[in-house]
């Protein structure tokens, strides 16, 4: 009886040993949570372009404009004289929420407002 007890003991511990040892690694299970919204590095064409190349182009591009209500927003010229009213559309407060079909991210939309702020420059 004795040796029954310390032999369900011993697995016990061995299980408890095992149990404690196992932990979740959270950047493996949740690949997408790890790539934290970079706000150290935003620069035009690296976070921008493509922010509005993505989402924005299909009617907002040289080409498409006539989609976006003749809105271009494919030069940087064009986006800086259009900036004020893009700050407000993407945060899709006003009347003209953009992208109509959805939202941008809130990093998009971090990451943007902080260009802004930066002197919105060309780099
Ligand atoms: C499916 C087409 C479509 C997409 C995609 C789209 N827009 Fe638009 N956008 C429009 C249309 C149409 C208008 C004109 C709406 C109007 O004047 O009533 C417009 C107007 C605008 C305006 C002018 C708003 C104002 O206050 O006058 C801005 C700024 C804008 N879009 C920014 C964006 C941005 C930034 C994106 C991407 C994040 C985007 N749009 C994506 C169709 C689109």
């Amino acid at each position: 009886m004795k040796r029954f007890f310390i032999s369900i003991l011993t697995i016990a511990i061995f299980l408890l040993f095992f149990v404690s040892c196992y932990y979740d690694n959270e950047e493996a299970l949740y690949p997408t949570l790890s790539n934290a919204c970079d706000t150290t590095n935003v620069i035009y064409s690296g976070t921008i372009a493509p922010i509005l190349s993505n989402n924005c182009y299909s009617c907002h591009s040289n080409a498409n404009a006539t989609f976006g209500g003749g809105i271009h927003l494919q030069s940087i010229a064009d986006v800086i004289t259009n900036s004020p009213k893009i700050v407000v559309s993407i945060k899709q407060t006003g009347s003209k929420p953009m992208p109509p079909g959805g939202k941008l991210n809130s990093c998009s939309i971090t990451q943007f407002d902080i260009w802004v702020r930066n002197g919105m420059p060309n780099n």
